[in-house]
């Protein structure tokens, strides 16, 4: 018996061929909201056949497998792993584990997900002194935001001394009543665009603002994000 296992291991070693693994996408990367490939791992000629499967993959994702045999006895094995790309799961990291049966080693290799998605923007006030404020339009969004625009009750601010544009940011200088009213901010990828707001209130030696990361929708109900500093 233990002749013919020495001879069995014998003939693994000589036959047995370790595949090959890669990991990719067949797109650049998957669409939010589209059921899509996210990964395709493909454990090429090998010998005996690998098994492929995945690890950490996001919870609602599935697999398709798909085998070829070469005229040398190799096989290469393609797992595909699909689900409906969510912004959650961009740059989530998973694993293609390849073993082979009779090999105790297995492959381990990793993938980070690229789910490209429009952005989700927020308004932040990042200064603020007494005669001098600073909002920047903050995105979340994949591909980068590529621009950025403000505007003011809906028209394109005219930059004075009292408001000026850069980028993502608005600066309000030396703040009268006459820069009173809705700003919102704009920023757009090759996926779409996101809006923010910015209520902007000036009496007298003071000021009060409001902003939230909601969408144009929630301009009517303003005065429940109210706040003043
Ligand atoms: C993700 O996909 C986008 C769009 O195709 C691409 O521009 C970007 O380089 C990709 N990112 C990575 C890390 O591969
Ligand atoms: C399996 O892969 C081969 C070669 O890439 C391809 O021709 C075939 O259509 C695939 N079969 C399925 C069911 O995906
Ligand atoms: C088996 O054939 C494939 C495709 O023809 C080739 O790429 C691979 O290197 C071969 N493997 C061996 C061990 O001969």
């Amino acid at each position: 018996v233990q002749v013919l296992i020495v001879f069995l291991c014998f003939l693994i070693l000589v036959f047995a061929v370790r595949p090959s693994v890669t990991v990719t996408v067949d797109t650049d990367a998957s669409t939010e909201g589209c059921e899509s490939n996210i990964a395709i791992c493909t454990a090429a000629n090998g010998k005996p056949k690998p098994l492929v499967s995945w690890s950490d993959a996001p919870s609602a994702s599935k697999s398709t497998e798909n085998t070829t045999s070469q005229i040398n006895g190799t096989f290469t094995v393609r797992s595909v792993l699909w689900t409906v790309a969510t912004r959650k799961i961009h740059d989530h990291e998973v694993f293609c584990v390849v073993k082979q049966p009779l090999i105790d080693t297995s492959i381990l290799v990793p993938f980070r997900l690229n789910v490209t998605y429009a952005p989700v923007v927020k308004v932040l006030i990042v200064d603020e002194k007494p005669n001098e404020v600073i909002a920047d339009c903050e995105a979340d969004a994949n591909p980068p935001a590529s621009h950025y625009t403000w505007r003011k009750d809906n028209e394109r601010i005219l930059e004075t001394k009292n408001i000026q544009t850069e980028g993502s940011r608005m600066i309000i200088k030396e703040p009268t009543p006459s820069i009173n009213g809705f700003y919102f901010c704009e920023a757009v990828n090759s996926k779409g665009s996101g809006f923010a707001s910015l209520y902007f209130y000036f009496s007298k030696y003071n000021y009060c603002y409001a902003y939230n990361d909601n969408k144009l929708a929630l301009l009517l109900s303003r005065r429940k994000y109210f706040l003043c500093t």
